[in-house]
């Protein structure tokens, strides 16, 4: 065991200025909503207006969301603890507060599938490139972290934890959400819960973006490495749209599903266009970005 260097004591103190510490401050103002304090009064009633085709796509993207939240709550703390094994503490402050939020997040998909009377299995939307991802690919990338933190195991960690679930597929989710429900006018609890957890996703998003851009600047060669990892999760991304659309021309609340595949893939370049911006930097300009340069 290393000797002990604490911080606060010494003259560093906190880091106030850094990025990590900034989010921490902004999640402790922000992160704060309860999901058992939403109203699904009138979502019980659209509910049941609405068509069986309907349910049935709007049961899907929940069912995605319910085991991908449970899947990240899950797998995250390997993470949390490679970060603090390198004594990064303002880091591990923010740390704190994302687990705490994703296990909300898990919370209120259960919660709004309860007041719908939901209660059967749904792992059969669960579909064969769903399951590659979230029953292989996350756990064992995150679960790897326990005997292995070097900067190579880090970095794939939050190419697929952050950059990938939450940047690409979580984000997709929140659009189809969107699409479908405020053009309908329908279920307010609901987008209510996706408005709070798509504010939290940005900080989640965001300091996965500064862990990879830090770590780019302290190991340059990582930038192709992230870039290659990408690459290897693309196809799985527009497979598992593909999968949700199943060869429809039109979705059942109207939408047109290219409208999804488009956002899908405009995430996937505008996460590495962020993630280039590293290239060339100083490690003090990553420490000190503000909010709207990491989308938070
Ligand atoms: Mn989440
Ligand atoms: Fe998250």
């Amino acid at each position: 065991m290393e000797k002990r260097t604490i911080l606060t004591t010494s003259t560093r103190g906190l880091l106030e200025d850094s990025f990590p510490y900034r989010l921490y401050q902004k999640a402790k103002r922000l992160g704060n909503w309860n999901p058992a304090d939403i109203d699904f009064t009138q979502d019980q009633k659209d509910w049941k207006s609405m068509t069986v085709e309907q349910r049935e796509d709007i049961l899907r993207l929940i069912s995605q969301f319910q085991a991908g939240e449970e899947a990240v709550t899950l797998d995250l703390l390997p993470l949390i603890m490679a970060i603090a094994k390198e004594g990064r503490l303002e880091e591990e402050m923010f740390l704190t507060t994302f687990l705490y939020e994703e296990a909300k997040h898990t919370e209120f998909f259960r919660l709004i599938l309860n007041a719908l009377g939901e209660r059967g299995d749904l792992s059969h939307f669960h579909t064969e490139t769903y399951q590659k991802i979230f029953y292989e690919i996350l756990p064992t990338t995150m679960a790897r972290l326990m005997t292995d933190q070097s900067p190579e195991a880090i970095a794939e960690a939050s190419v697929v934890y952050n950059m990938f679930v939450e940047g690409v597929l979580a984000e997709t989710g929140y659009f189809s959400f969107y699409n479908a429900l405020e053009t309908a006018g329908i279920m307010p609890g609901l987008l209510e819960g996706i408005g709070n957890l798509k504010r939290d996703e940005s900080r989640h998003i965001g300091y996965g973006t500064f862990l990879l851009q830090r770590s780019i600047c302290e190991h340059p060669h990582l930038f192709d490495f992230v870039a290659a990892k990408m690459g290897e999760l693309t196809p799985l991304a527009i497979r598992l749209n593909q999968e949700g659309i199943a060869g429809r021309k039109v979705s059942a609340f109207g939408g047109n599903p290219d409208d999804i595949m488009n956002f899908t893939l405009k995430q996937l370049s505008v996460r590495m266009e962020i993630l280039a911006r590293a290239k060339g930097k100083k490690i003090e300009e990553i420490y000190s970005y503000s909010d709207s340069e990491l989308g938070v």
